[in-house]
């Protein structure tokens, strides 16, 4: 019984810390969002101009996160689909490090009433390799 009690302790604690650590992350992407990605994606992630694809509500984050976390981290040009809707445009690579794609990665993960729980780590992105089939 002593041990079931302790093991419940040491994993609220743990779950406690993630959600700590995941909030932190939000909040360095934040301004890694308004440093690198508010230009294009607008602050609300929407599309307002059938040039860029929104970020609020896309399908890429949910489903594709391989591909987002490499768009992210290496830039992204052709035709791809978001939402049903064809995009044809270039986003250029930004030179982000590890951490600052997945805090900014959590942010966008994490607004606009996208509610993507798993974090995304430096360590995630560094496995992502830089040619990818598509
Ligand atoms: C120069 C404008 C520009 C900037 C800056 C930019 N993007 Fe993009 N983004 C685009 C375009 C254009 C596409 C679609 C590319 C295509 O058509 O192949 C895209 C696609 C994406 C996608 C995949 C599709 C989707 O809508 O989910 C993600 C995710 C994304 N961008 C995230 C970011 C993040 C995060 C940043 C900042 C670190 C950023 N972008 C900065 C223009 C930009």
């Amino acid at each position: 019984m002593k041990k079931i009690i302790y093991l419940s302790f040491i994993l609220l604690v743990s779950i406690a810390c993630n959600d700590a650590e995941l909030k932190a992350s939000i909040e360095r992407g934040a301004v890694v969002y308004s440093e690198s990605c508010i230009r294009c994606h607008m602050s609300e992630g929407i599309d307002t101009n059938e040039r860029y694809p929104p970020l609020a509500g896309s399908n890429w984050l949910t489903e594709k996160r391989k591909e987002t976390i490499h768009a992210t981290k290496y830039g992204l040009r052709g035709e791809i689909t978001v939402n049903g809707v064809q995009y044809k445009d270039i986003m250029i690579p930004m030179g982000l490090t590890d951490e600052e794609v997945a805090d900014v990665l959590n942010y966008i993960m994490n607004s606009w009433g996208n509610t993507q729980k798993k974090k995304v780590t430096p360590e995630e992105v560094k496995e992502i390799p830089k040619k990818m089939p598509r």
